[in-house]
């Protein structure tokens, strides 16, 4: 429907199989792996190989259409075991709002209890996943309408094709600029530990012909010392009720860095993002995961013992630093506590 899609696709429904893009071997190999239990979904999604909030969401949701075709013509049993699969699935990661939003769609199905289970169960997932890509497009076209001429922007993680139905948030926004021609620079954050910004947000970018400057977050408040640096443009994993916003460990040291260079921060999300029902910041639960994941380049082979680490996978921006949410519903500019809910879920 849209005249500036992107060809990559993390997530495919064929053949009553799930197939994901496995972003853990990108950008050096383009190979999907096919997914026919609930578990596998779940433990995929731990593993990171479908990574980004919405995704998880729409791969947790075909991952219940796969548990309802393996165990429904099961009696009582299967019923138990489709929802031990929904809480397996709800557990394998623990801040993208949008895996619980999505559960809660399917699980809505369920208790609607239509004649073919399984077909109602599949049609809502391929809503779940078309209804995403077309917020995406939304919110494209309103964060675009925010940039200035010849914009100079720097995103983090990655936003894009790859971490939700389609297109993406803030990447979407950055896709969208492009189209209308009014980018001058998009720079790129490397993302350490998993390199979603190297890996990922450069490899979308470098598809779809749109230009990037990587630099390793270090040297990020020092580009907005150097030149001017419109917008930083963020994703979200959730949003509660009062604007604080979670996101990929770094989104806080780039929008306190903003702050001080008078750069506006910018937050694109679906309202499948949204959490009305936690106040603030403080309710939202933070993921850490091993130290290994940020010790592996540099031991064994130098030989530490005794060196640790601490790897939170995500951060809490205050609502006070960010000057705009975008959500496919609307814009809130300077979101305080109660703005919000007229463009929350
Ligand atoms: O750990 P990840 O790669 O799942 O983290 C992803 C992010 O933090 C994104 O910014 C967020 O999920 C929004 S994706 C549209």
């Amino acid at each position: 429907v849209q005249d500036f899609t992107s060809r990559v696709q993390a997530i495919r429904w064929q053949n009553d199989r799930l197939l994901l893009l496995d972003q853990r071997l990108l950008p050096a190999e383009e190979r999907y792996l096919e997914l026919s239990t609930a578990p596998e979904v779940a433990e995929a999604i731990h593993n990171m190989t479908v990574r980004g909030a919405p995704a998880i969401g729409i791969a947790a949701a075909y991952a219940v259409v796969l548990s309802a075709a393996q165990h429904l013509a099961n009696g009582k049993q299967g019923q138990a075991a489709l929802q031990r699969d929904i809480e397996v699935l709800r557990a394998s990661r623990p801040t993208a709002i949008n895996l619980h939003w999505a559960l809660a769609r399917m699980l809505q199905v369920l208790a609607a209890g239509p004649a073919d289970l399984v077909a109602a169960l599949q049609a809502e997932a391929v809503r779940i996943h078309r209804e995403d890509r077309e917020a995406n497009y939304r919110m494209a076209e309103l964060g675009a309408a925010l940039l200035p001429q010849d914009a100079v922007v720097l995103t983090h993680c990655n936003t894009g094709a790859l971490a939700t139905g389609g297109y993406g948030t803030a990447l979407g926004v950055i896709r969208k600029a492009h189209a209308d021609k009014k980018l001058k620079q998009v720079y790129a954050t490397e993302t350490r530990p998993w390199l979603q910004g190297a890996r990922l947000t450069a490899w979308e970018l470098e598809q779809d012909r749109i230009p990037v400057s990587l630099l390793v977050e270090g040297a990020a408040a020092s580009l907005m010392q150097t030149l001017k640096v419109d917008w930083v443009i963020v994703g979200a994993d959730r949003i509660a009720a009062n604007g604080d916003v979670a996101n990929k460990i770094g989104t806080y040291a780039l929008a306190v860095a903003a702050k001080y260079h008078g750069v506006k921060v910018m937050v694109v999300a679906p309202s499948s993002t949204f959490d009305l029902q936690t106040a603030s910041a403080a309710g939202i639960p933070i993921e850490h995961r091993a130290v290994e994941e940020i010790t592996r380049i540099i031991s064994p082979a130098q030989g530490y013992k005794n060196v640790g680490g601490w790897n939170p996978v995500f951060d809490v921006t205050p609502a006070g630093l960010i000057d705009a949410i975008v959500s496919e519903r609307g814009i809130v500019h300077a979101p305080l506590a109660g703005r919000l809910a007229a463009i929350a879920g």
